[in-house]
């Protein structure tokens, strides 16, 4: 297998900024389901444990119940959101030689370090024994695929460019029920929210969480071809544009709330729900939790594109992997095969807030916020996500997420883009 660097690596990818069409209507396979002989434990390592996430896997595991009945599902996750300590647990792991039968990666720049690690089998047969070649999304098979091997089986395409917002304190500080058009928009909002008696409009969490609203001010400032050239090289991470970027990004912060160090991402969803901010920036496995909540979409949340990013799908997508070394690889087979399956991505993704990954999907079977979803990855243009692994390998990943923690506490933006200069550099040297 050839080594890739992650430049190449993720440019290979061409995920960037395609508007995106499946045109493939293949409507032929259903995953084969049925085991491939063997029985025991398949450990399933996931960071998946509660709401809308735990409610997915629940439905993957019942599936692989009926269509792997020889095999015994073992629970491997990990509690805390966008795998914040399931990644170090699992890097252990590997490293010592002890995988789990399967783990959850996310596709793009972070698979590319397992590959280029030569920690993950090449499942290119069984894509064709499985009919799944033409019923994965075109785009997301790029970004599984390194020198025409296949490392994973997609579950699903998350969107992170997310705002989700109560429209009661919206309406309640005067303001209308829809979008800002832009980051300064959104800003004279907050102030609005903030003079209304909203202390901390915004509600944020941990550092992936600011990650996230740092990257999707980046989208809205820069657009998505520049964004996107910031993982890739095209765009100097030094440059005045940047800076710009980045002294919004500071002003956001200034709304959010000080507690926001020690929450993961489902306290500040609550905050919007509860009625304590106006809105949370998250993905969209947001929508999975408020399903499991039992709240309503337009009544008790809405949603909308981050402002400045409408028209844009910033993309991640989670996908499962044989480990080189699974203790248990017919069990792991039927695993994969259920992730790929119709039926495994209907019982995953209408809970999960996710869409499938495969282009045969009925709309129909999908809730009010997916429905728009499937339809704006197959028109917007595409970004990649940084915090959830698209768009760049994990040391990136960790060093933006520890320049943007620091800054959160301390907000200098002079020495945040520092940081993420240095960040990028170090990176683009491995
Ligand atoms: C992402 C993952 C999503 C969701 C989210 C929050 O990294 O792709 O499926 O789990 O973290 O935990």
């Amino acid at each position: 297998m050839r080594r890739m660097s992650w430049l190449g690596g993720v440019a290979a990818v061409a995920l960037i900024l395609t508007a995106c069409g499946d045109d493939n209507d293949d409507e032929t396979a259903e995953g084969s389901g049925g085991s491939e002989g063997g029985s025991g434990e398949v450990e399933v390592f996931t960071w998946w444990t509660e709401g809308g996430e735990k409610a997915g896997l629940d439905g993957l595991v019942s599936v692989f119940g009926e269509q792997c009945a020889d095999f015994e599902f073992v629970n491997g996750a990990v509690a805390g959101g966008a795998g914040s300590n399931a990644k170090q647990v699992l890097a252990s792991r590997l490293q010592t030689g002890e995988p789990p039968d399967t783990f959850q990666a996310h596709a793009g720049g972070e698979l590319l370090d397992y590959i280029n690690a030569n920690q993950l089998e090449d499942l290119s047969g069984l894509y064709d024994e499985w009919g799944l070649t033409e019923n994965i999304s075109e785009n997301l098979l790029d970004a599984i695929t390194v020198d025409g091997a296949i490392y994973s089986v997609p579950a699903n395409i998350h969107r992170a460019n997310v705002v989700w917002a109560n429209p009661t304190v919206l309406e309640d500080a005067g303001l209308p029920i829809q979008a800002p058009a832009s980051v300064d928009d959104w800003l004279a909002d907050m102030q609005a929210l903030r003079d209304a008696g909203v202390d901390a409009p915004l509600a944020i969490a941990t550092d992936w969480t600011q990650t996230m609203l740092l990257e999707a001010v980046l989208i809205a400032e820069l657009g998505p071809e520049a964004y996107s050239g910031l993982y890739d090289g095209g765009t100097d991470w030094s440059s005045a544009e940047v800076t710009a970027a980045l002294e919004k990004f500071g002003e956001l912060m200034s709304f959010t709330n000080e507690d926001r160090a020690g929450l993961d991402w489902p306290d500040a969803a609550n905050k919007v729900t509860d009625g304590d901010a106006a809105y949370t920036l998250m993905g969209d496995w947001t929508a999975g939790k408020f399903d499991e909540d039992g709240l309503t979409l337009d009544q008790d949340y809405v949603w909308w594109p981050s402002p400045g990013t409408d028209g844009v799908f910033q993309w991640l997508a989670d996908s499962f992997v044989l480990p080189v070394g699974a203790p248990n690889r017919a069990g792991t087979e039927c695993w994969l095969d259920v992730v790929g399956s119709t039926d495994g991505q209907r019982e995953f993704n209408t809970v999960k807030g996710s869409i499938p990954a495969r282009t045969d999907a009925d709309p129909a079977e999908y809730g009010p916020y997916s429905q728009a979803a499937i339809e704006d990855w197959a028109s917007d243009d595409l970004a990649p996500s940084l915090a959830h692994g698209s768009a760049a390998p994990v040391s990136l990943i960790d060093a933006v997420n520890s320049a943007v923690g620091q800054f959160g506490t301390g907000g200098d933006i002079g020495g945040l883009q520092d940081q993420l200069v240095a960040a990028a550099e170090s990176a683009t040297a491995q």
